[in-house]
């Protein structure tokens, strides 16, 4: 079947009289269907009207880049502690549980603790050690490709690595990966700015479903323990920080977190990346001749179709940000890929540019609660999309890729390809 190649989204909204509209009626809680499909359009006209806007619900969406880094350099001012939000939203049952025991919804003192702990099993050469592994996987993952003659670029690729990756990082067994994916979606759907009587209940049972796995997991390892210097788990299991231990709750929300933040997140940097290159395909050549530039190209694909759109915060002072006064007690949403499309920072940022130079986006966040695993997310990325382009350079849309539509998190769920 042949399907012409993606049309680029259109960034701009038609007139100023349909942004100011845009800027007027925009609310996090009702975004409107076209936001699910292009955000970009909706991002400058907030941007133009001002970096910091305020919403309905008395939140703010920081939309400017200074504003967004603003916010994440200072922790104290800014809190990632989501008690005060989740409980609301989850009542108290296991996701309202998870949520608030993970280290990236914490702050001091727990963030801390769990964040050394971890931090420690990420060094240049456990990440170095991966590359061997995650080639041969990746290799293989396109021999089986080539076999066929088409692909989902995500469920043949995208989404098959950060499994292994993460899975080898906690010494899952192999066999007891499957259920990992679907935990992991189910849970982080549940971070959706507005959550379905179903999606709650998916949520829950995913977090009682990881549990009860992890419970059995833990008791493994604790009778034979992997090598702390590679094995994250075993390094959670017998990290210690001032004397003090992770209680067992706080040991298994940690491990689901960390499974889940390299999941999604991952599959939908080379799934982005390589429909990014559908759109601009002027942009695969030079990419094709030197293969060195798949280092930037990963960093432009990061920010240009950032697989992590928002982040939030809590002023716990009264602050002012991008000259607008703040009070206390109120919720940022930090809006990380509309920083990264901040023309102040990046210049013609709507263009897909694999050697742009310099590039500080916003991807993985910055600050104390910067992405642990980004060095891990790059290296799976570079890869898996170098090496998919090297060995299938002419790979074309055969149908309708389908997005997650989903606000926070962006990516598809299926990219259907031919090979040439
Ligand atoms: C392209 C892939 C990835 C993206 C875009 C991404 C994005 C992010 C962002 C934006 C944050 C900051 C959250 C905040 O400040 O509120 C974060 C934190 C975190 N990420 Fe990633 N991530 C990715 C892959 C990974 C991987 C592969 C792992 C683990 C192997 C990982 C582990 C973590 C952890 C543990 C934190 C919490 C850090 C803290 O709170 O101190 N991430 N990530």
């Amino acid at each position: 079947m042949h399907v012409a190649p993606p049309a680029r989204a259109q960034p701009r909204l038609a007139d100023a009289a349909q942004a100011a509209a845009v800027v007027e009626a925009f609310d996090l809680r009702r975004l409107p269907a076209g936001y699910y499909a292009n955000p970009y359009p909706y991002y400058h006209a907030l941007r133009e009207a001002g970096p910091v806007h305020r919403l309905p619900d008395g939140g703010y969406f920081l939309s400017g880049y200074a504003a967004c880094v603003a916010v994440y350099k200072d922790a104290r001012a800014f809190s990632s502690d989501k008690k005060r939000e989740f409980a609301p939203k989850y009542g108290r049952g296991l996701l309202y549980e998870h949520h608030t025991t993970s280290l990236v919804f914490n702050d001091p003192p727990l963030h801390t603790r769990v964040r050394r702990i971890i931090a420690g099993a990420f060094t240049p050469r456990s990440i170095a050690d991966m590359e061997g592994p995650v080639r041969e996987l990746v290799d293989g993952l396109i021999d089986r490709i080539e076999a066929k003659g088409s692909a989902d670029l995500i469920g043949d690729l995208a989404a098959a690595v950060p499994i292994e990756v993460i899975g080898n990082l906690l010494a899952v067994p192999r066999e007891e990966r499957e259920p990992l994916r679907e935990w992991s979606l189910a849970i982080l759907g549940a971070l959706e700015p507005v959550l379905s009587p179903e999606q709650q209940a998916h949520g829950e049972q995913a977090v009682a479903g990881f549990l009860a796995y992890l419970e059995t997991l833990v008791a493994r390892r604790r009778a034979r323990p992997g090598d702390p210097e590679r094995d994250v788990l075993t390094r959670l299991m017998q990290g210690e920080q001032d004397g003090e231990r992770l209680s067992e709750r706080e040991l298994l929300h940690n491990i689901i977190f960390i499974l889940n933040a390299g999941h999604e997140t991952t599959t939908n940097l080379v799934g982005n990346g390589l429909y990014a290159l559908l759109e601009w395909p002027q942009e695969r050549a030079p990419l094709l001749a030197a293969p060195q530039l798949i280092r930037p190209a990963v960093e432009e694909f990061l920010r240009f179709e950032s697989p992590n759109q928002l982040g939030n915060r809590l002023t716990t002072a009264p602050v002012e940000i991008g000259g607008v006064a703040i009070p206390a007690g109120t919720y940022l949403t930090i809006g990380i890929g509309a920083a990264n499309r901040d023309p102040e920072e990046f210049p013609d940022p709507d263009r897909l540019d694999i050697a742009r130079e310099p590039n500080r986006h916003l991807a993985f966040g910055s600050g104390p609660h910067v992405c642990i695993g980004l060095n891990v997310a790059r290296l799976e990325g570079r890869i898996a999309i170098r090496r998919f382009l090297a060995r299938i350079p002419e790979y074309r849309l055969a149908g309708e890729p389908v997005r997650g539509g989903r606000a926070r998190f962006r990516g598809f769920l299926s990219i259907p390809v031919v090979l040439g």
